[in-house]
């Protein structure tokens, strides 16, 4: 592979502005061409980069010579087509979480990941995270428990608003149910890490509550569930003064860790030592580029595959159609 790994950006909305800068400060990763179905927006993206193409499609940026990898920052609907769209062209994809609701669209988008041994990738940002590490060597299966067992996981989230301030710009899709709402966009990431450290969650009992106009996404959930025999359980909602407040308490037997504001803020109680508390620093946004540089070069990542993101969207769509108990 190149040095510089060219890469055609589709979906130009809060998230693809997003990785756009985060890639201004990579040195490998060089967005060229981009793309978006709203002229406007395609627009806007070009004044604040004009260093940045555009492509006239999705299909024409797709096929655009001298691209190394896709990167699709677009709602869900349009994953896995835009996927295929990717692979066909030997492109490497990284994809915007959550994958998609369809399901057997899904499974069979992954059978062609695996019988074509394509480079493919969701975008689960604490998968780069120092707070994920931590856990791994204090759960993972390989850890050798240096804080006891584990006894119980705790995800809370709390939001003054859905959608939150700086999603102000994103489009009607993130506060509707269908496709939107805090249990797909926030907690998909806290589902990722519990099921990453301590493999498949079954939900045992969930009550999501929903505004009368049939329209609107949820406003709050809880719910019950168990992964490796460990109970979990979750209270989110919609209310409070913080913008977005989201916590993940691991309690064991010796110790208990406490990750929050995306993990960027971990501590520990009580008598158990992490070791190699240097895992702790430098990971991050950056990290998750020289991860997805990683995938493009065909070199082993800890970057979610398309079958990790669909567990994680399964244990959420429970989540979300369990009826209350
Ligand atoms: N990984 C993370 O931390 C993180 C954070 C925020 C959002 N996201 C995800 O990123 C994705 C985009 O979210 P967003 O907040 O940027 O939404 P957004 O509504 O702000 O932007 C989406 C953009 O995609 C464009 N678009 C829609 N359909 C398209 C198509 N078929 N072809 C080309 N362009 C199309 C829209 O015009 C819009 O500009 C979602 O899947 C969301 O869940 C991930």
């Amino acid at each position: 592979m190149p040095e510089i790994l060219n890469i055609g950006i589709i979906g130009l909305g809060v998230m693809g502005q997003r990785m756009l800068s985060r890639m201004q400060g990579h040195a490998r990763l060089r967005p060229v061409l981009v793309w978006d179905a709203d002229p406007a927006r395609l627009a806007a993206c070009l004044q604040q980069h004009p260093e940045l193409r555009a492509a006239y499609s999705a299909e024409a940026l797709i096929a655009s010579p001298g691209l190394h990898g896709l990167y699709i920052a677009t709602p869900p609907a349009a994953h896995l087509h835009l996927s295929h769209l990717g692979f066909d062209a030997g492109l490497a994809v990284l994809c915007e979480k959550p994958l998609s609701v369809d399901f057997e669209a899904t499974r069979a988008c992954i059978a062609r990941i695996q019988r074509e041994k394509l480079r493919a990738a969701v975008n689960f940002s604490l998968a780069s995270s120092a707070g994920l590490s931590a856990l791994q060597l204090a759960f993972g299966a390989a850890a050798h428990m240096p804080l006891g067992a584990l006894q119980e996981v705790q995800i809370s989230l709390a939001f003054a608003a859905w959608p939150r301030p700086w999603q102000a710009q994103a489009g009607s899709w993130l506060a509707e149910r269908a496709e939107g709402g805090f249990t797909r966009e926030v907690l998909s990431h806290f589902i990722f890490a519990l099921q990453r450290v301590l493999g498949p969650a079954q939900v045992l009992a969930a009550a999501a509550q929903y505004p009368a106009d049939g329209l609107s996404a949820e406003t709050g959930l809880r719910a019950e569930l168990r992964a490796a025999g460990v109970p979990v359980r979750i209270a989110a909602q919609v209310g409070g003064s913080v913008a977005d407040d989201n916590r993940m308490l691991w309690r064991a037997s010796e110790a208990e860790l406490e990750l929050r504001d995306w993990f960027t803020n971990v501590t520990q109680t009580r008598h158990g030592e992490l070791p190699q508390p240097a895992l702790l620093q430098g990971a991050g946004p950056l990290a998750q580029l020289d991860q997805w540089a990683a995938l493009l070069d065909g070199h082993s990542h800890a970057l979610p595959s398309y079958a990790e993101a669909l567990a994680v969207q399964e244990t959420i769509e429970a989540l979300l159609s369990t009826p209350q108990a």
